[in-house]
């Protein structure tokens, strides 16, 4: 199989009012990923070599949109809504590039898997001119119904054009399906709009491919394939069954989820074996973990690479380009920004490490903060190997503490400190014997005088 050309031809017009958005309904997210951009990856996961996407709606932002997710697809722009087999004519110019096969799919159902394509398309590989995704619905309300004689797939009935006894039919349409390169054009072009709704029916084909003589079959697939997205609930149930399989082959992979219904995923989490996460932790787009971390609960981490056996959290912030080495700690109420934190050094109580390098070993006090931006640019810190800096502490950059620097506890440092050297930046303590106990007795006095005088 691997072998055929294959175009897959997404269709993307719809105006998806109901999920009362600006945004054209398949750039909505599901895991930090526009849905037509699962679609495009499971399409290319099953082999399509050539992406055509039809958009209609906000074809400008669709089209920008495009650019990132699927920069080598080509767009139609379908200009008015005739109907599925319509809008897979809007693609004609790429169909007509000779593939062997053509795999339709649709932009908004977005947890169709790569397996369920693939079986369509071996169908084609064995002789079939169509191959259709079948599904079996708890209610098969709405879908299109798929009518079989001996193993043939003969039709496929819309609900709005069903006798009563075809609606009683379990096996549905998931609306996605196989169509032979060297066929598709001729079917597609013998559909009519003859039904209830007056539309082309991509479904049609089925019929017509019969009637010719060719081989038409149904494969099935699981009900999540099928789960097309038209409102916010339905995408919020989009993104609980994406999550669940993502936690569980991440846990497979070996990773330890101890409460994974907490734990949520980015489409490109990359999190290595032995590591362990703890309840209620969000990955943000762009986190790469490496092996035997340990992810302490309540963290928000997001662009940020975490080397080997290092700690994060509990309550941790990790921003795009916090890059912890390996056995590096960052720990509660931290919050790291475009800053290195190298092997072994620690960054763990209140602290602000923002445009900075942290020194292999160096130990960051609570209450630090790299004072990184003056309201117009941002400065760069860096702190040398082995550095200790004091609790409570501020750094304002641009500023350097050199290798083994050490900084006085609430120190403000504006001037860089060489290598081994002590540094203070604060006004010196002043203590006065026995002048706290006559503090007290002058207040008592004050205030015993004012009570007599109030009685
Ligand atoms: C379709 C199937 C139905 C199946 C169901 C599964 C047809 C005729 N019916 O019905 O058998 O059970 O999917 O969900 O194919 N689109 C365009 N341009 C158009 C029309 C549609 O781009 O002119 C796009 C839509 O944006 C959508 C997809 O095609 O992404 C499916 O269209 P929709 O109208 O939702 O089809 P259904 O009525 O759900
Ligand atoms: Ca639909």
């Amino acid at each position: 199989m691997s072998q055929r050309s294959c175009l897959s031809v997404i269709l993307a017009a719809g105006e998806g009012t109901r999920m009362k958005s600006v945004m054209p309904k398949v750039l909505h997210a599901i895991a930090g990923l526009p849905m037509v951009a699962h679609v495009v990856k499971a399409a290319e996961a099953a082999g399509a070599t050539g992406l055509a996407l039809v958009i209609g709606h906000g074809a400008e932002e669709m089209r920008k949109a495009a650019q990132k997710f699927a920069p080598k697809a080509e767009t139609f722009v379908q200009e008015v809504r005739l109907g599925t087999a319509h809008a897979v004519l809007a693609a004609r110019e790429a169909i007509s590039k000779g593939y062997d096969d053509i795999l339709v799919m649709f932009g908004d159902t977005p947890l169709i898997d790569a397996g369920a394509l693939a079986a369509a398309r071996q169908k084609l590989a064995e002789g079939a001119a169509v191959a259709v995704i079948g599904f079996r619905p708890p209610n098969p309300t709405g879908y299109g119904r798929l009518i079989e004689k001996g193993g043939r797939l003969v039709a496929i009935r819309e609900e709005k054009d069903c006798s009563e006894a075809e609606k009683k039919i379990g096996f549905c349409n998931a609306g996605m399906m196989a169509v032979a390169g060297k066929h598709a054009l001729r079917l597609l072009d013998k559909v009519g709009n003859n039904n209830a709704k007056g539309e082309f029916y991509l479904t049609d084909i089925v019929e017509i491919a019969g009637a010719e003589g060719l081989d038409v079959v149904a494969t099935e697939a699981g009900f999540e394939n099928a789960l097309g997205i038209n409102n916010r609930a339905e995408l919020a149930e989009a993104e609980g069954i994406w999550q669940a399989r993502r936690r569980r082959e991440a846990m497979l992979a070996g990773v330890t989820l101890i409460a994974p219904e907490t734990v949520y995923f980015s489409h490109d989490t990359e999190i290595g074996a032995d590591t362990i996460v703890e309840p209620n932790v969000w990955f943000g787009p762009g986190v790469k973990i490496a092996t035997g971390a340990t992810i302490h609960a309540f963290s928000h981490l997001t662009g940020a690479t975490i080397g080997e056996n290092s700690e994060v959290g509990p309550f941790a912030r990790l921003r795009p380009g916090a890059d912890l080495r390996k056995r590096a700690k960052v720990g509660n109420f931290c919050e790291v920004k475009q800053s290195t934190v190298e092997e072994g050094a620690k960054v763990n109580h209140l602290t602000y490490i923002g445009d900075a390098r942290v020194g292999a070993g160096a130990n960051i006090g609570a209450g630090t903060i790299t004072c990184n931006y003056d309201g117009y640019s941002k400065f760069f810190t860096d702190i040398g190997e082995g550095a200790f800096i004091g609790s409570n502490s501020s750094l304002v950059a641009p500023v350097s503490i050199g290798k083994g620097g050490y900084i006085a506890s609430g120190s403000v440092i504006t001037e860089s400190v060489p290598d081994d050297a002590l540094a203070f930046g604060r006004a010196r303590q002043k203590t006065l014997p026995g002048k706290g106990k006559e503090l007290r007795e002058r207040f008592a006095s004050v205030a015993a005088a004012r009570k007599k005088a109030a009685e």
